[in-house]
């Protein structure tokens, strides 16, 4: 009974070490550097920013496409019924024009390791400025 209480905390600790450690993973320069780069022009992750050309990036994944209130999204984005993942992002930033035709954003990435290190970084900035918040 003893054994089985001290497993059971040792896993609460973990678990709890885990989650705080989270916001602190910081994104490798080079990721957030090509964030810079090819998205912060239009894009912001702060949640106080004034409106860009393109929606708030902030916590992206897991968000419904075309939902912030205060963005005025194309009918492509407003019509879509999914949530971002990493999946639909690769898609999207390959092409936005095929992958939903309307859209307003102006923008290409053929490198397919420029995108995956852009995910990455929207991954855990997002994240951590929800957290500042
Ligand atoms: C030239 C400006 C511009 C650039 C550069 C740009 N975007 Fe966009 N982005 C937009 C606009 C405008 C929209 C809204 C599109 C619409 O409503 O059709 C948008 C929409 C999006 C959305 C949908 C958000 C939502 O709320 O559903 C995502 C995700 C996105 N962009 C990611 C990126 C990423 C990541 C980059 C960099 C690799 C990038 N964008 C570069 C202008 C831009």
């Amino acid at each position: 009974m003893v054994r089985l209480y001290s497993v059971a905390h040792a896993v609460v600790v973990l678990g709890v070490f885990a989650l705080t450690s989270l916001p602190a993973a910081a994104p490798a320069a080079a990721d957030e550097e090509l964030f810079h780069k090819n998205c912060q022009t239009c894009h912001s992750l702060a949640a106080d920013a004034v409106r860009r050309a393109g929606p708030n990036l902030q916590q992206i994944f897991g968000r419904a496409v075309g939902t912030l209130a205060e963005f005025p999204y194309s009918d492509a984005l407003k019509q879509a019924d999914f949530a971002w993942t990493a999946e639909a992002m690769d898609a999207w930033l390959t092409n936005p024009q095929a992958y939903l035709p309307g859209t307003y954003m102006m923008y290409r990435q053929s490198d397919p390791e420029i995108r995956s290190a852009i995910i990455r970084y929207l991954q855990t900035a997002a994240g951590a400025a929800a957290q500042q918040s």
